[in-house]
């Protein structure tokens, strides 16, 4: 099972605060179970998970086969709540040298569209010229700049490399039913097209065909991801007790922490470089839903123990205004002792015989028992492996507990009207048609 401990909280804010939380976190929940509160058009996530048909799935599957028996390098091009859930995903279970290892069991996943770097994409280029590649094209307004940029390359590539009748084959495409530049591309072309459904944000739709997808295509069992957050939506519905709602006890501790300790900051912290990624997703996720009206918690994340050598002495002794949410994996996929050395020139005897895991969970212990000490106090969730179904688990368990710390927080969880100030400064500055009067003030403003 999942757990949620917040004993290590204790001593930060008053006895009884996350628990005095329940009546507020349970009019979050029914909010977002009766779409009462703000943002309601776009709570379609909530009961998506066990609304997952097996005909949704093999649709999904029979996709991912034809880019799987067609291609060795399989390019998802999305930015944000397009690629970020995808990507926490498929690196929690890769090979950490992938790249390298490349066994041909499984195509090699590269993203783009998450960037505007020319290097980045002539590299990329580069690397796909005479390979098997397909694209998966992920956008939800289908016209978001980066991944249309990045796309025009790659379909360009992929037809003079593969031929027009195999690109079409290979490129795939996940947007809108009806409207944006993806969708009338992927018509015209006759692409297989998936549909992200209107009530799903991007950051929201880690479980529709914009995650799914090339999780299935990476060869990971998409099914058990959606079992495990189906699982984890009953768990936290509003039928079940607040202590026993692992979203709602997550979601009460980091706002007791905001509201009664001055913590502005959280730090998602992880001992497994493979869910790297994952803490990726779950910055989007917090931070684009909390963070406006001048409120919202700001996330961070650190992977431990690398950064225990860099970040480690500020969040042992810098301003206090942080803590930490710590994702402990119980097993792990491998077994690796130390073994005995006669000369024990370095003096790790003492490890002998060890598993690597055994040093690593003693150095998560230490490292809380530290930061406590040090005045930051420590959210902690144990996963018991990392499995797709754990993973469904907690990828809902964050979902929900974001609806709840949306509405604790009296923000519309759902929107994100803050991105669109750099894409209007950046088409006037482009000159795009349409934006005259823009490019006219931006221009002024520049003293040009
Ligand atoms: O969560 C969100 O809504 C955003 O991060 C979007 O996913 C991101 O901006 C990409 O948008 P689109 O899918 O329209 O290209």
């Amino acid at each position: 099972m999942i757990k949620v401990d917040y004993s290590q909280i204790a001593g930060f804010v008053p006895a009884g605060a996350v628990e005095a939380f329940e009546p507020r976190v349970k009019d979050a929940i029914e909010m977002l179970e009766k779409g009462t509160g703000k943002g309601n058009d776009f709570i379609g996530w909530v009961n998506l998970a066990s609304s997952i048909t097996p005909e949704f799935l093999a649709d999904i599957k029979a996709a991912a086969q034809v880019l799987r028996e067609n291609c060795d390098t399989v390019v998802v091009a999305g930015i944000g709540g397009s690629y970020l859930g995808a990507r926490a995903v498929i690196e929690a279970f890769s090979n950490s040298f992938a790249q390298l290892v490349q066994d041909g069991k499984n195509p090699v996943i590269l993203y783009a569209g998450n960037n505007i770097s020319e290097d980045y994409l002539y590299e990329l280029s580069e690397y796909l010229k005479g390979r098997k590649f397909g694209v998966i094209n992920i956008s939800k307004s289908g016209t978001t700049t980066e991944t249309a940029l990045a796309f025009r390359i790659l379909k360009k590539q992929c037809e003079d490399q593969r031929g027009k009748e195999m690109a079409r084959k290979v490129i795939v495409a996940v947007t809108d039913a009806k409207k944006g530049a993806a969708r009338i591309c992927a018509d015209k072309e006759g692409y297989k097209s998936f549909i992200i459904p209107d009530n799903v944000g991007g950051r929201f739709s880690v479980l529709t065909p914009v995650g799914l997808l090339p999780i299935a295509v990476a060869g990971y069992d998409i099914e058990q991801l959606v079992k495990g957050a189906a699982d984890m939506e009953k768990m936290t519905d509003s039928s079940v007790p607040f202590a026993q709602n692992p979203s709602a006890i997550y979601a009460a501790a980091r706002n007791a922490l905001y509201e009664q300790a001055g913590k502005k900051i959280e730090i998602l912290v992880n001992f497994q470089p493979k869910l790297h990624f994952f803490a990726e997703w779950w910055k989007q996720l917090y931070g684009e839903s909390e963070g406006k009206e001048l409120k919202g918690i700001f996330p961070a994340s650190v992977d431990f123990s690398t950064d225990l050598h860099s970040m480690g002495q500020w969040i042992q002794e810098g301003e206090r205004t942080i803590y930490e949410t710590v994702l402990s994996v119980d097993k792990v996929q491998h077994s690796v002792l130390f073994p005995s050395d006669e000369e024990n020139l370095d003096g790790l005897n003492f490890l002998a015989g060890k598993h690597v895991d055994e040093v690593n969970k003693m150095a998560e212990l230490g490292t809380q028992l530290a930061h406590v000490d040090g005045g930051v106090p420590n959210i902690r969730i144990n996963i018991p492996e990392l499995t797709e179904y754990w993973l469904g688990q907690l990828i809902y368990l964050f979902e929900k507990a974001c609806g709840i710390s949306g509405y604790l927080l009296q923000v519309n969880p759902f929107n994100q009207p803050g991105v669109e100030a750099y894409k209007k400064n950046m088409f006037a500055l482009l000159n795009k048609p349409g934006y005259e009067a823009e490019s006219k003030a931006i221009l002024a403003r520049l003293g040009k």
